[in-house]
């Protein structure tokens, strides 16, 4: 693998990107390691991200839905050949599915690891999604991940001490909990945020990177309308910001805009893959930036 795109690249076993560097990983064998993802680089993300994974630091990246947070993980964990597993924190996880459960059968009881366990175990990176949708025992049982001793004692069990294999790296995102449009979120714990020691902002993409990511990802090739598409979204983000709207519009939407835009008419394209998606007042207001621009 010698990928190059953007200003990383991957030489001698090592990954680089900026004053940034991260080894690779040998093992072939993992089939958790994400296939190649279609990534544009904006700003220094990945080189901040990369930066905390080489130093063994957990990551908490902050932003609104479809900014690519999911996805710059994900794109790390190719280049450098990690396993990459996800949670979604949405309140609906229990402890048991996350750290592990006893089960009975004939022979007496048992133990199943949850997914934190099997990723720690088996020094894969674990991406937290919601985390601040997160129960309050799930938190309680991150603190002492996240603490110096980094470890997880499994007192529903024998009480043995789980370690961290040391490529195990965690990252966790969120969106921004100033809004409260995402149901079930409530601001983060402070005491859970605390414990992430870098903490990454991030925003849509810059115009011409979004343009560019639209058509590659949706194949419309009509670059003229794709930047009017992107223009849209940008004043319905804005309209957001200034709290006259409360969905926002993410990259995805775009590209499904875009995407059957290719073959349909843009306002009756954005009448299914836009409009049906937000309240009927949001939908009135976007309707009105959708008149300005087509
Ligand atoms: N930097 C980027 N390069 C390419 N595509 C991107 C980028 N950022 C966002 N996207 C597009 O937006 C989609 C949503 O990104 P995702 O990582 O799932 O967002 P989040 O996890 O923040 O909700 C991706 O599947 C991709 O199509
Ligand atoms: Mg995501």
């Amino acid at each position: 693998m010698s990928t190059v795109a953007g200003n990383e690249t991957v030489k001698n076993g090592i990954y680089k990107i900026g004053r940034s560097a991260i080894p690779v990983n040998e093992n072939d064998e993992n089939p958790f390691v994400p296939g190649p993802q279609f990534y544009l680089p904006a700003g220094d993300t990945l080189e901040r991200m990369s930066w905390a994974i080489s130093s063994n630091l957990p990551v908490l990246l902050v932003g609104e839905t479809g900014v690519g947070k999911t996805l710059s993980v994900r794109h790390l964990a190719h280049m450098t050949n990690n396993g990459f597993r996800r949670v979604n924190l949405n309140g609906m996880t229990t402890v048991d599915e996350f750290v592990g459960k006893l089960m009975i059968n004939e022979k007496g009881t048992y133990w199943v690891n949850g997914i934190l366990i099997e990723a720690m175990e088996a020094g894969d990176w674990l991406l937290i999604d919601e985390i601040n949708a997160c129960l309050p025992e799930i938190a309680f049982c991150l603190h002492s991940l996240l603490d110096d001793d980094r470890m997880i004692v499994l007192s529903e069990f024998d009480g043995r001490i789980v370690r961290p294999d040391p490529n195990f790296r965690l990252f966790a995102s969120m969106n921004p909990h100033e809004n409260r449009r995402y149901g079930g979120t409530k601001p983060l714990n402070e005491a859970l945020l605390d414990r992430f020691p870098v903490s990454i902002q991030m925003d849509y993409l810059p115009f011409d990177v979004e343009v560019e990511v639209t058509m590659q990802q949706s194949g419309n090739e009509d670059r003229d309308l794709v930047e009017r598409m992107v223009r849209v979204a940008h004043d319905v983000r804005e309209a957001m910001k200034n709290e006259k709207v409360f969905s926002t519009f993410s990259t995805r939407r775009l590209i499904d805009w875009a995407r059957m835009a290719a073959q349909f008419d843009p306002m009756e394209a954005a009448a299914s893959t836009v409009l049906s998606k937000v309240n009927p007042f949001d939908a009135k207001v976007i309707e009105d930036i959708l008149d300005n621009h087509f």
